[in-house]
């Protein structure tokens, strides 16, 4: 559990190593499995989860050695709603002070009946049975019902009234392929949240993938139909197109604070971008340049009417400061949308006054090697300027 349980806190389980590291064509060493824990216990992330200890005698390791070096966040395993899962898991995390079994089961009508081949009666007493396993290794309990974007709401709502009972302490309702619509996971969440009588014994979590690009919207709007724990990758990781990611859901937290009525997370967002660095890079999977928050671009100015924007104010075109997230500084790239008030800004950064050049002659110059060139460089300005000088 976390130690602020205040109703604003949003907790903040990492799936990085586990639903990211699934997807990775690479896995990952014990080592650096834990330099991402450590990175993201630094970032404040609260739960981690550090992998599926049945899965391999090295993920069993792993989530061993994580659970006994982390100091502040909870360790969690991941464990089917099968007994030897959840004792495996329990003896992979059982060397930490506190830690969280995470089990599942799949609940819509499709995992039921094509892939676990039973009826739904046998799946809800296979989940019950599991959260009752993990609750006598520890209090800190979390089932989640797989494919539940998918999943008839009146079994959604059986299944999660039954598993709180059985004692899981936090309850959590995945998109697993990514599928519902903003309007439509909220609604599963009010459904939820009205229904289902016991609901406010567990904390009530979500965990969406990105398949068509909506699994950040879909977090924040359960966010605001009550959930109150998102599960999330740095940089997105995840199967398929991905996890939630991490660094977009808090930042959109943070910056719509007053929006989302108050919520609030533990991150320390000066050390997203170091985090995310260092995860693309242990894991070789290069963040996109157009990657909201993390990205390259996610904070330079192409436009000619932006730059003039954000040269007389930055709030013109910028929704936050990279500083707040770790970023040092926005970038001004000179193209040919570049107008004369950029050009001389970057010339007045290389140390040049107006008495240095014509602005006239020089721009022309700097025009005609833009279309060409594309994005014009501080050396291209500097040799566009000894030209001027030389043919003057
Ligand atoms: O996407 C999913 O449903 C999962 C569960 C194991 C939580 O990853
Ligand atoms: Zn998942």
């Amino acid at each position: 559990m976390i130690d602020d349980i205040s109703a604003e806190r949003v907790v903040i389980f990492d799936t990085t190593l586990r639903d990211g590291e699934q997807a990775l064509a690479q896995s990952l060493s014990m080592q650096q499995k834990l330099q991402i824990a450590l990175a993201l216990e630094d970032l404040g992330v609260d739960v981690i989860e550090a992998g599926f200890p049945i899965s391999s005698a090295g993920d069993f390791e792993s989530v061993q050695t994580i659970a006994r070096a982390l100091r502040r966040a909870v360790p969690c395993g991941l464990a089917r709603a099968v007994p030897g899962d959840v004792t495996r898991a329990a003896e992979a995390l059982k060397a930490a002070e506190r830690f969280r079994i995470h089990t599942f089961i799949a609940t819509s009508t499709l995992h039921v009946e094509k892939k676990l081949r039973r009826s739904f009666d046998d799946v809800l007493a296979m989940g019950v049975a599991a959260v009752k396993e993990a609750r006598k290794w520890t209090d800190d309990v979390e089932f989640s019902c797989e494919d539940a974007g998918r999943t008839p709401i009146d079994n959604l709502c059986r299944m999660v009234e039954a598993a709180i009972d059985a004692g899981a302490t936090t309850v959590n309702i995945p998109d697993t392929v990514g599928y519902t619509f903003p309007t439509e996971f909220g609604g599963i969440i009010r459904t939820l949240m009205n229904r289902v009588p016991n609901i406010d014994r567990a904390v009530v979590s979500v965990h969406c993938h990105n398949d068509l690009g909506m699994a950040t919207a879909n977090s924040l709007t359960a966010l605001q139909e009550g959930a109150r724990q998102i599960e999330c990758c740095m940089n997105g990781l995840g199967e398929r197109a991905g996890n939630c990611a991490l660094e977009e859901v808090v930042t959109a937290i943070r910056l719509r604070q007053a929006w989302l009525k108050g919520l609030k997370t533990g991150i320390v967002h000066e050390r997203i971008a170091r985090t995310s660095m260092l995860v693309s890079k242990i894991c070789h999977e290069p963040v996109p340049s157009h990657k909201p928050i993390v990205g390259s671009n996610a904070f330079a100015h192409s436009s000619g009417i932006h730059q003039d924007g954000v040269l007389k104010n930055r709030e013109t075109y910028e929704i936050l400061t990279p500083e707040s997230v770790g970023v040092h500084g926005n970038v001004l790239h000179m193209t040919a949308r570049s107008g004369r008030h950029m050009i001389k800004a970057c010339l007045e950064k290389l140390g040049y006054t107006e008495s240095d050049y014509n602005m006239n002659d020089l721009y022309a110059r700097f025009l005609k090697l833009a279309d060409k060139k594309g994005q014009v460089y501080d050396y291209d300005l500097e040799a566009l300027l000894f030209f001027t000088k030389v043919e003057e």
